[in-house]
């Protein structure tokens, strides 16, 4: 009998040959002028090897301002686009496709203040969690950023990758227009849902101008912010009923396809969702905790023992009980309302719960990260029958709270150890290899 898993996704200008995206997520790869490296080209093949349908990258900043952290390879100017197409070309080896993720981090970074002391933004108020400081954008700045998305997506195109995403989501940029929560602004890219989606739909219509009817684009959209989660005293932000005429537009502006996530920041209980582990956070958020206008309240809430339980605890309370589909609800709300496909994202790593969705007509595809990064192979696990790896992804979020600092892959020890591999204990100062029997 026919597996619905490996089904063609047939869109608009893409078509893809199984419903199992790998979700946008790498590490600090590349060099620190935003040029791109081997290292990342490899971190994709082994995915595409891996079996996934296709592969959508982590986020591609369109400008140098728009950057998150360094070393990520970039979108910005002419000269980078060998290095794209060097990329898709090793993908497409495996017959899998490659959508880049055209971003901008706004006010939100990772680690701020090396470049560009403030980060643009739809406001001037800066970012509740850790107080990076940003400027609010002029009708000018929002012009020109606008352009830069459609340069990139145009580079994209002269690379021969096979589409892009808008990332429009996740508490970056286009989210901090799109919100209720973050957006503050009088002008007409402020107030009503209509006048705060206005910059987003500009960028898809100056990409459409940009690239022609004929190149896949999608967008990645929160849709539902709980922009309340970590901070009392915050607007609780956009609701899915915000979200799907966002989409409807999404559709009718030349969208092909939209990624529902959620949450107004990154990262967020319910994005990644699973644990918040304070012990390994505390190792790498440093620079973070040391670069915004809250880093007494933050060293205080991270280094003190009961302010950083209380913290977990209410990580944990926002995060909800549900992993495997957090966001499944929001994107059948979506799915719905729209034409186009709705890929879907948030924890998925059963096959049977992943065929179950898509046979339901929830979504028409998923996308994966963190499972795909503790079993890269994790589609060929399905093909070959298996329902859930042996060593499943356990959403410990190690990987997340590393990846500013430390090279991306799975921290997971435990992992490891139920299955009789090697065990890594990490003290303080010493690190002890021990072989388990
Ligand atoms: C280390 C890490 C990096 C990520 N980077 C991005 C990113 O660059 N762009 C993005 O849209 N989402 C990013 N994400 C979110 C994932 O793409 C995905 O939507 C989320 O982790 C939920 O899926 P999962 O449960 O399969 O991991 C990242 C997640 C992790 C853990
Ligand atoms: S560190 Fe490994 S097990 Fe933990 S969330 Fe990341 S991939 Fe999954």
């Amino acid at each position: 009998m026919a597996d619905i898993l490996f089904d063609p996704l047939v869109g608009r200008n893409l078509t893809i040959k199984n419903r199992i995206l790998r979700s946008n997520i790498s590490g600090r790869f590349d060099n620190y002028d935003g040029s791109g490296t081997q290292t990342r080209i490899n971190w994709e093949t082994k995915f595409a090897r891996g079996g996934v349908g296709a592969i959508i990258s982590s986020f591609v900043p369109v400008t140098m301002r728009g950057r998150i952290v360094p070393n990520y390879a970039t979108i910005d100017r002419d000269d980078r686009v060998p290095f794209w197409r060097e990329l898709g070309k090793r993908v497409h080896e495996h017959d899998c496709k490659f959508i880049l993720q055209l971003s901008h981090g706004g006010r939100q970074r990772d680690i701020p203040g090396i470049e560009f002391a403030k980060g643009l933004s739809s406001t001037d108020r800066a970012d509740p969690l850790h107080g990076f400081e940003c400027e609010r954008m002029t009708t000018a700045q929002i012009h020109e950023t606008v352009d830069a998305f459609a340069q990139g997506a145009r580079r994209a195109r002269e690379a021969g990758l096979d589409g892009v995403e808008l990332h429009s989501a996740n508490g970056y940029l286009i989210t901090q227009f799109l919100s209720s929560a973050i957006n503050d602004r009088t002008d007409e890219y402020g107030g009503s849902l209509e006048n705060r989606a206005r910059f987003l739909l500009e960028i898809v219509r100056a990409i459409r101008a940009e690239v022609g009817a004929d190149f896949h684009l999608q967008a990645k959209i929160s849709a539902t912010e709980m922009a309340n989660a970590m901070v009392p005293g915050e607007p609780r932000g956009n609701t899915i009923q915000d979200s799907v005429p966002v989409c409807q537009w999404l559709e009718e502006a030349g969208v092909d396809a939209i990624h529902v996530s959620g949450g107004a920041f990154f990262p967020h209980p319910r994005n990644p969702a699973g644990e918040l582990p304070i012990d390994e956070l505390v190792k790498t958020y440093d620079s973070l905790l040391a670069s915004g206008t809250k880093t007494f309240r933050n060293y205080i809430f991270f280094r003190g023992r009961l302010t950083s339980e209380f913290f977990q605890k209410r990580w944990r309370k926002e995060a909800g009980k549900v992993i495997e589909g957090v966001n499944l609800a929001d994107a059948a709300a979506i799915k719905k309302a729209v034409g186009i496909p709705v890929i879907c994202t948030g924890g998925f790593q059963t096959a049977s719960f992943i065929r179950e969705l898509l046979t339901r007509g929830d979504c028409d595809a998923v996308s994966i990260a963190r499972s795909l990064v503790a079993n890269p192979d994790l589609v060929q696990q399905f093909a070959a029958g298996k329902d859930r790896p042996d060593r499943p992804c356990t959403y410990c979020n190690r990987c997340l709270v590393n990846a500013p600092e430390n090279p991306l892959g799975c921290y997971d020890e435990i992992r490891m150890k139920k299955y009789g591999g090697r065990i890594h204990v990490g003290l303080p100062s010493v690190a002890v290899s021990v072989t388990l029997t």
